[in-house]
């Protein structure tokens, strides 16, 4: 790691990971030819990326310019000026961030200031005041990473292209009173991304359910959901009728009629697990997929490309997307669906 977080270089990428999770995103960059540099904790740079986005990224954007005044006034002119010299009139929502490390968390509030700062600085006109509407508008997400050892990073990315619309990639879903676990937020976060959610009347299979956060939100959304897993479920779930327990190895389950949504969360090899989901792929057992590959070996990457492997090419789940969320600890979560 660099004693001091380094400028990042303007026209490569800028991407911000989990802490601890630099090199794994490193070596993925590398494997893509993609030439990656470790500016910092939690900071990675690189050329731009051809095939899929890394898994380990939690946002990534083009680099415009890094700043290295300390004064906030001329590092907020100096970031307006750098956001009016992008190309073309595509406006822009902006959007400051930190590296979400111990040092990185202390400038939370220099981020705030400077976001509002930047924003009070552009022409009112070009301005989108969120994320999800500059996606909907086909507009830019600016983005302004300021980062320890007085490094601000200005830059953007299309924001239909971003790997998340939140700041730094930090969807923070927040914790709802009916949900029993960390669990329920990683599924709230994995289906906030999908164009398609599960809703009334739909059939999802949870496999590795109990105690039974993913299967409580499915249920509050309208689903039907069949929860498969040997452990028991929490006690609000087993009386209701549109919860099914099948309380059996998901490697011995199947459906008695294809479902609509296949979700899992088991705690399991991921080679396995990936198998599984490419049996259902294969069979058409089911239409969408969101899955939890748990990922506990130093070697990552080497995994996750069989996984990646197994569910498009063995099991023909198409749109596949890998990525570490921002509650997933060591852990992927993995999105794919099948024509019809
Ligand atoms: C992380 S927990 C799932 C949490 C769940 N998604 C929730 O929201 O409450 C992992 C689960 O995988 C289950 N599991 C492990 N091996 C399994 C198997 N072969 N078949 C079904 N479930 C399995 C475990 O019993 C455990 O309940």
């Amino acid at each position: 790691m660099p004693a001091r977080t380094l400028a990042a270089r303007p026209g490569r990428w800028l991407w911000t990971c989990r802490a601890g999770f630099e090199a794994h995103l490193f070596e993925e960059l590398e494997w893509a030819g993609a030439e990656p540099r470790l500016l910092g904790e939690a900071l990675v740079e690189s050329d731009a990326v051809s095939g899929p986005p890394p898994a380990f990224a939690r946002a990534g954007y083009q680099v415009a310019a890094t700043l290295t005044a300390t004064n906030p006034e001329a590092i907020a002119d100096a970031a307006a000026r750098a956001v009016l010299a992008l190309p073309g009139r595509t406006p822009w929502a902006v959007q400051a961030f930190t590296p979400d490390t111990p040092r990185g968390n202390a400038l939370a509030p220099v981020a705030e200031a400077l976001e509002s700062a930047v924003s009070a600085r552009l022409p009112a006109e070009r301005r989108i005041e969120d994320a999800q509407r500059a996606r909907e508008a086909g507009a830019l997400l600016v983005s302004l990473c300021v980062a320890p050892d007085e490094v601000t990073v200005v830059g953007a990315v299309h924001a239909r292209e971003a790997v998340s619309l939140a700041a730094g990639g930090r969807r923070r879903m927040r914790r709802a009173g009916d949900a029993p676990s960390r669990a329920a937020m990683k599924l709230e976060e994995a289906l906030d991304g999908l164009a398609f959610e599960p809703g009334r009347g739909d059939v999802c299979v949870d496999l590795g359910a109990a105690p039974g956060g993913w299967t409580q939100r499915l249920v509050s959304r309208g689903a039907k959901v069949v929860a498969v897993d040997p452990a028991r479920l929490m006690p609000e779930l087993t009386g209701n009728p549109r919860v099914k327990h099948v309380q059996e190895s998901a490697f011995a389950y199947a459906p008695d009629e294809p479902a609509d949504w296949l979700f899992c969360d088991m705690a399991w090899r991921p080679l396995e697990v990936a198998q599984l989901l490419a049996k259902w792929g294969r069979r058409g057992w089911a239409q969408h997929l969101v899955a939890n590959i748990k990922l506990p070996m130093k070697d990552k990457n080497p995994i996750l490309l069989r996984v990646r492997h197994t569910l498009g090419q063995e099991g023909g789940w198409e749109g596949l997307t890998v990525r570490q969320l921002y509650h997933d600890r060591d852990e992927v979560t993995v999105t794919a669906h099948k024509m019809k």
